[in-house]
């Protein structure tokens, strides 16, 4: 087992009708000008806006809407702006990861004297010094964003995605209300599914830990989300499934997974830029490169993918055909969702696309991605031209 320190200060108010808390945590906060940033709608739509602004009567409440899915840089710093104009003391970001993240990124950038892409280009000596408080209404479960400090920002101009965060970043608190999930679209449902699984194989499908209970945590998520997808996704208002795969989705980032484990995350670096140059969802990128890159990493995880072949997926017969067979079942699973898993599905014009990755990677130093460091530019074009 590794050595690991564990810290997590999100307070997680899990379950239905619990908004009524809100006041009470932001008296806490001593906050008193408080801005409700969230999407591109849906929050109206659902009444979950109404239902927030109720509860904040003896507050000083500001809102800012439209924050796209992969939140945009430009449409952030408007809300600094409006932050640092109106003297926020408080941000409750009601959305799902791309909201959240955005909010994060805002938290940080509001006390940021320079332009603060340069802290998400990480140029030497760019830091986010401070963060303002923030908390969350989570409104889909997927990312882990509501009990984690990690964010990832998308500056479409350049296309680029990049990610930040820190233990400033974690938000005081997050209501997470499985109720949500029912007016979530199937697409989106879909998604949340498969970016949990990926979250939880990013820390697993790497080398054996010796971690026993952390591999057997993570085993249990992957179970749970492959017995309850195919129900939720026919039945989105079944709140005991929507609770299980909120709780899953949490669980999957929330840094409990990682301790004392080796972790993997190049399916999501690499995923990044299939968002940041075509705007495929953040989870249907992941559905294009994780088996792709299993394969290609098939020597160095074969241990783990016969774990995951015969403990999760009940798979039987030699090691190399229960590993093979354990990234089919894992591609099958996300097409099952209605998830397509070839890029040339998405995109026509591939041209070149592989080697302008691997040139990206290259020029950002990006040469030791993986458990063992074993991806560096050259395997990254490999993988890509192999998600055509
Ligand atoms: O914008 P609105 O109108 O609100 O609609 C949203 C959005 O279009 C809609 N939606 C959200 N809750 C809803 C709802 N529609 C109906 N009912 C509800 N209850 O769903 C759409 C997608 O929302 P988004 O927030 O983009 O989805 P998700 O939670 O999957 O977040 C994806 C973003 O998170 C990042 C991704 O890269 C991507 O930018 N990630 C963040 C991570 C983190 N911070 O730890 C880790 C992840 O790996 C991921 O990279
Ligand atoms: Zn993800």
């Amino acid at each position: 087992m590794l050595n690991f320190e564990h810290y997590n200060p999100t307070r997680i108010i899990f379950g239905k009708d619990q908004l009524f808390r809100l006041p009470e945590l932001l008296k806490e906060m001593s906050a008193k000008k408080v801005l409700i940033a969230y999407g591109g709608g849906s929050l109206e739509r659902t009444g979950t806006l109404k239902l927030i602004q109720d509860q904040l009567i003896d507050f000083d409440v500001f809102t800012f809407g439209g924050i796209e899915a992969n939140p945009e840089y430009t449409t952030l710093m408007k809300a600094v702006k409006l932050c640092k104009s109106e003297n926020i003391d408080f941000i409750i970001a009601a959305g799902g990861g791309s909201v959240i993240d955005g909010v994060k990124f805002i938290s940080g950038a509001i006390f940021y004297e320079g332009e603060p892409w340069d802290v998400l280009q990480k140029k030497e000596g760019c830091n986010f010094e401070n963060a303002l408080a923030f908390g969350t209404v989570l409104t889909l479960p997927a990312t882990g964003s509501e009990a984690n400090s990690g964010a990832v920002i998308n500056y479409s101009e350049l296309k680029q995605k990049r990610v930040m965060g820190g233990p400033k970043f974690f938000p005081k608190f997050s209501f997470c209300d499985p109720s949500q999930v029912a007016t979530l679209p199937a697409r989106q449902i879909a998604n949340g599914i498969i970016d949990s699984f990926v979250h939880t194989l990013e820390q697993y499908i790497t080398y054996p830990s010796g971690n026993l209970l952390q591999e057997r945590e993570a085993e249990a998520i992957l179970t749970t989300l492959l017995e309850i997808a195919p129900k939720i996704m026919k039945d989105p208002s079944n709140y005991q499934l929507a609770a299980n795969l909120m709780w899953c989705s949490t669980h999957a980032l929330n840094g409990n997974l990682r301790c004392g484990v080796p972790t993997d995350w190049a399916t999501h670096m690499i995923a990044h830029e299939l968002t940041a140059h075509f705007g495929i969802d953040h989870a249907q990128t992941l559905a294009i490169v994780g088996p792709r890159l299993y394969e290609h990493q098939f020597d160095a995880k074969k241990e783990k993918l016969v774990q995951y072949g015969s403990r999760v997926l009940g798979l039987k017969g030699s090691d190399t055909d229960v590993a093979k067979k354990a990234i089919v079942r894992t591609e099958e699973f996300f097409q099952s969702l209605g998830v397509r898993t070839k890029l040339s599905e998405y995109v026509t014009d591939l041209n070149g696309f592989a080697k302008k990755v691997s040139n990206t990677f290259l020029e950002r130093g990006w040469k030791e991605m993986g458990e063992t460091k074993m991806i560096g530019p050259k395997e990254v074009e490999e993988i890509v031209a192999l998600t055509y």
